[in-house]
């Protein structure tokens, strides 16, 4: 049966993660430098939000680029930024076309300033797109992101904002930059790799996980669709039991 049928379109998750991983290997199996299996990832990208939106899956959040991401040779990154600086610009009138709203995490200070007004301006110009939420995390990592809504919790009991006996999951959830966004339901992580890799480390807490050996270039929506078809299947406690 072709994969698509075999979803239940009442019980889609409302936000999927994702670890767009093995763009290096696929550019190497090839013989071809790094960039061009990151090039070849945005296809990929594209793939995924149409799957998305045919479910009609309100939230994903892609991991672009990790803070450890800046270790990389300076060539790298310097193509890599260029790439997500021209991906961003070549594709917000798609975006629009798709009702997409596009959303940034992450360190986004510490972007190049060409890419972080690019962002500003795709950001602004999808605004009013309500179908699909596109959250990119960019020089994000899990660790920064608490350590940083410690820091502003920690501004606001100074300035007598909040108080010690106010700090619960719901009030440390809206510090975090995914703020109001329901934590995701499910993370899908390409190239075969076990690891959550410093992404969204409150907020997957009880998503279900995914590991898919396809490498990120060559991850369609057929694929998108088998992780959705996996993910009902599994049962989903939260830590109860359904023993009763
Ligand atoms: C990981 O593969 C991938 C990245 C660090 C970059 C992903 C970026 C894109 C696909 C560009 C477009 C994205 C958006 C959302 C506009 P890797 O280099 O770690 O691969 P490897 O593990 O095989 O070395």
């Amino acid at each position: 049966m072709e994969i698509k049928k075999q979803i239940d379109h009442n019980h889609v998750p409302r936000h999927v993660a994702i670890i767009m991983d093995g763009n290096g290997r696929w550019a190497k199996q090839r013989g071809k430098e790094r960039i061009y299996g990151h090039e070849n990832g945005v296809k990929a990208v594209r793939e995924t939000l149409e799957a998305a939106g045919e479910l009609k899956i309100p939230y994903i959040t892609m991991y672009a680029f990790s803070t450890e991401n800046w270790n990389r040779p300076r060539k790298e990154i310097d193509t890599l930024m260029e790439l997500l600086v021209n991906t961003i610009r070549n594709e917000t009138k798609e975006l629009c076309n798709k009702g997409i709203r596009l959303h940034a995490i992450g360190n986004l200070n510490s972007l190049p300033g060409k890419c972080f007004k690019e962002l500003e301006e795709a950001i602004k110009l999808t605004e009013n797109n309500d179908k699909l939420n596109l959250i990119v995390a960019l020089s994000y990592s899990a660790r920064w992101e608490i350590i940083n809504a410690i820091k502003n919790i920690l501004q606001d009991y100074k300035n007598n904002k909040t108080a010690f006996e106010n700090i619960d999951n719901n009030v440390f959830k809206k510090y975090l930059s995914t703020g109001d966004v329901p934590d995701p339901d499910l993370l899908i992580r390409t190239s075969g790799e076990l690891r959550i890799s410093n992404f969204l480390l409150w907020q997957i807490a009880y998503s279900e996980l995914y590991f898919t050996p396809v490498l990120w270039p060559d991850f369609n929506k057929k694929h998108f669709f088998e992780a959705i078809v996996e993910y009902q299947k599994r049962e989903r406690r939260f830590g109860k039991t359904d023993d009763y």
